[in-house]
């Protein structure tokens, strides 16, 4: 059974290329093995990601992010069972929300777009936003 589970997170911590690229490695080399495919997106100190994958797999590894030191304050959004994939080409697609400027001001303290209190449905229809616009990084074919 594929499932697909959308949570948000925040920053422990600055968010440093150095972090966020150790994280991909580890992502990517990992996800590749376990079947996993999705996107992170990260910007303005939180992180929102999508896992995709069987069940088993997908709540083992978010099981083993939900213990990550780097961010905290973990809430799952979403997770329904799901036909096809919607990020089947990347281990895991990287979204830096600060290179679109409409998300990015979506995303700040000025803004009333909160993460954590908008509707799943909204906070995966502006990942998708992001993606679309090809703003994706490190995000090598499966
Ligand atoms: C926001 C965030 C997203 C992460 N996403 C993944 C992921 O998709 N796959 C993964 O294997 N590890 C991910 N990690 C890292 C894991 O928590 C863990 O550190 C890593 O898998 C351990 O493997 P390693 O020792 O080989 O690096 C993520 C960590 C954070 C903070």
């Amino acid at each position: 059974m594929l499932t697909r589970l959308l949570y948000v997170s925040t920053a422990v911590g600055p968010v440093t290329t150095t972090v966020t690229g150790t994280i991909l490695r580890s992502a990517q080399t990992h996800n590749a093995v376990s079947g996993i495919t999705g996107v992170l997106c990260q910007g303005r100190g939180v992180y929102l990601q999508v896992l995709e994958g069987e069940r088993s797999q997908v709540d083992a590894l978010y099981a083993r992010i939900a213990l990550d030191k780097r961010h905290g304050n973990l809430k799952l959004r979403q997770q329904e069972n799901i036909q096809a994939r919607r990020y089947g080409k990347w281990a895991m697609a990287h979204v830096d929300m600060a290179y679109l400027p409409d998300a990015g001001a979506a995303y700040s303290a000025q803004s009333n777009f909160d993460v954590y209190s908008a509707t799943a449905e909204d906070v995966m229809a502006r990942i998708d936003a992001l993606v679309a616009a090809g703003k994706v990084m490190n995000a090598p074919v499966v």
